[in-house]
C-alpha cells in the first residue's frame, strides 16, 4: 500500500521545520544563478505599504569578509564561508523618491521600525530559500556591534544600516548532523485569543532543563538553568549602548 505523506507536510514544512543556524562550511562555491534565485524569490516578501525600505548587499570578497568577520566581533563564519549577505535597513532609497517630486522625506521611528522589519522579513525568507536548497546559514547580529563602521566600509549612503548579515555556504556534516535545538514549550509562546495569564516559571524551567541536556549532548558546558540563565547573565547589562547614537547618525530617529 502507498504510504501517504503526512498531513501539512509540504517542502516549505520540511524546510522550516529541519532548520538550523549553521556556522562551518565547506570550501565549494555557491553559484550566482542558485543565489540570486534565493535572493529573488525572498524579494517577493511581503513589505510595509510597498515601500521596499530594505537593501541586500552580496559580498564575496575575501579582504572584506575579513574585515567584516573582525567588525561582528571576530565570528570566524563570517570569513570562512563562501557568501556573506547583509540585510539591510534603506530609507535613502524613499528619500531619493519623494525628492524627486519636491517633498522631502519626514524621517521618524516609524521608518526606523519600518525599514528594519522590512530588512528581517526578505532576510528570513533568504534563510528559508537557501535552506530549501540544501545550503546552510546563520543570521549575524554582529553586524550592529559597530554599525558606522560596517556602512564606511561597504559605502552605504546615510539613511542605510545593516540590520543583520548571514554566513552562507554549503554546510560541513556535523554542521548539520545533530539534534535541532530545543524551543520554548508551545503555550509559552502561542498565546490563544488572550494572553496568558499562567505564571510562565514552571515551562521556563522545563525549557531550561530540556536545553541542558541540548548542550550537554554537545559537549557543551552550561549553566543548569540553561535558557534563563544565559538570558538572565546577558540582559542584565547594556548592550550596544551607543547603538542610538550611532544610528542617529546615519540617519535614522527614534522619535
Ligand atoms: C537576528 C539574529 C541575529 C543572530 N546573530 C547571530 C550572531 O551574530 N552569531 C551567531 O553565531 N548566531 C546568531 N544568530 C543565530 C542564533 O543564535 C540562533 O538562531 C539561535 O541560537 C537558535 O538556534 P538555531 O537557529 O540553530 O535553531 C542570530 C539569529 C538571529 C535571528
Amino acid at each position: 500500500m502507498k504510504k501517504s505523506k503526512p498531513l501539512y507536510e509540504t517542502a516549505v514544512m520540511q524546510t522550516l521545520n529541519q532548520h538550523v543556524s549553521v556556522r562551518s562550511f565547506k570550501d565549494k562555491p555557491v553559484s550566482d544563478e542558485m543565489l540570486n534565485a534565493a535572493l529573488n524569490a525572498a524579494r517577493r516578501s511581503p513589505t510595509s505599504s510597498n515601500m521596499q525600505t530594505y537593501s541586500i548587499i552580496v559580498v564575496r570578497d575575501q579582504e572584506m569578509k575579513k574585515k567584516l568577520s573582525v567588525l561582528a566581533g571576530g565570528q570566524r563564519h563570517v570569513a570562512d564561508c563562501p557568501v556573506f549577505i547583509g540585510f539591510l535597513a534603506d530609507t535613502n532609497r524613499v528619500s531619493v523618491a519623494c525628492q524627486m517630486h519636491d517633498q522631502t522625506l519626514t524621517d521618524s521611528l516609524e521608518m526606523t521600525l519600518v525599514s528594519t522589519v522590512d530588512a528581517t522579513l526578505v532576510g528570513m525568507s533568504v534563510q528559508t530559500a537557501v535552506e530549501s536548497f540544501g545550503l546552510g546559514a546563520v543570521m549575524v547580529g554582529g553586524m550592529r556591534n559597530k554599525p558606522q563602521a560596517v556602512a564606511d566600509l561597504l559605502q552605504f549612503p546615510s539613511g542605510v544600516y545593516m540590520v543583520f548579515g548571514m554566513s552562507l555556504g554549503w554546510p560541513t556534516e556535523d554542521a548539520v548532523s545533530g539534534a535541532l535545538k530545543p524551543r520554548l514549550p508551545e503555550p509559552l509562546v502561542i498565546h490563544r485569543e488572550l494572553y496568558s495569564q499562567d505564571d510562565p516559571r514552571p515551562l521556563i524551567k522545563e525549557h531550561d532543563a530540556e536545553l541542558a541536556v541540548h548542550y550537554g549532548n554537545q559537549n557543551r558546558n552550561q549553566h543548569p538553568a540553561a535558557w534563563s540563565g544565559f538570558i538572565a547573565k546577558s540582559l542584565s547589562s547594556p548592550s550596544r549602548s551607543d547603538l542610538r547614537p550611532t544610528l542617529e547618525g546615519m540617519g535614522f530617529r527614534f522619535d
